[in-house]
């Protein structure tokens, strides 16, 4: 029942196996198309195969197998300019933060502003907001190191957004926050999808997945065992 490919889709997998050398097979067999301006979940135990797929979409590891398509790209066979252009266009949340360590809070996310050449004090005055939105507006100055796991993962999810890109794609994103703050960083999300983006989050948190209801796929040991569309709203 696999579909056929078509440029239009924001993201299409064709048969995709991925084994990490020598032979731990994290994805089998994955065929699965997601439209642009999309709200997705993946769930599945740990080991599933999540954070391989986020992985595969971000070109961070090739498919052993098939074809990943994204905007009209193959990434099996992605160049690596082509890679970079594709990259200026996603916002990634991953399980580790990546922040720079050496440069302050508002720095970390006004950065991902300056690579795309947005003026100093537009930079900083749209990373203030943004990190004022998630409840980090006293830590501005701090510097990665001295934060707490959770606001060092919200610092990772405003630099994501900051520069509204077309697909975001975050793994676990919420998984070191209290409710407050899953509803704060939640409603971040669902804002930049009202705003056309395509949205793909990783987590295992099935309370939070009923909650926001939106399409949900279901991997298990590596396979993808369900698609669950779910009413709009
Ligand atoms: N770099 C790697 N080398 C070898 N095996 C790996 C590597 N990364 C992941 N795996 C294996 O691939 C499988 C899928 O891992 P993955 O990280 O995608 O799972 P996950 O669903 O994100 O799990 P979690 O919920 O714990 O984050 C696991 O069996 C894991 O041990
Ligand atoms: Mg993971």
């Amino acid at each position: 029942m696999s579909a056929q490919p078509n440029s239009r889709d924001m993201i299409s997998l064709y048969h995709v196996d991925k084994v990490y050398p020598p032979n731990q097979m994290a994805l089998r067999d994955i065929d699965v198309t997601i439209n642009r301006g999309e709200f997705v979940f993946v769930a599945g135990a740990s080991g599933a195969g999540k954070s391989t797929l986020l992985k595969l979409l971000f070109a961070e590891e090739r498919a052993s197998r098939g074809q990943v398509l994204v905007g009209g790209r193959n990434l099996v066979t992605i160049s690596r300019p082509q890679k970079a252009a594709l990259r200026r266009n996603v916002g990634v949340i991953f399980q580790d933060y990546k922040l720079l360590e050496t440069r302050s809070v508002l720095e970390n996310v006004a950065f991902a502003l300056e690579v795309i050449g947005v003026k100093k004090r537009e930079r900083f005055q749209l990373a203030f907001k943004m990190l004022s939105a998630i409840g980090l507006k006293e830590r501005i100055h701090a510097l990665p190191p001295t934060l707490s796991g959770g606001e060092q993962q919200r610092v990772s999810i405003a630099r994501a957004l900051i520069n509204r890109p077309q697909l975001i794609l975050a793994d676990e994103p919420t998984g070191n926050l209290d409710p407050d703050m899953t509803i704060a960083v939640f409603n971040l999300l669902l804002e930049a999808n009202r705003c056309g983006a395509t949205v793909i989050v990783a987590s295992h948190n099935l309370t939070l997945i009923e909650e926001i209801n939106k399409r949900t796929l279901v991997l298990d040991k590596g396979r993808l065992i369900g698609d669950f569309e779910r009413p709009k709203g």
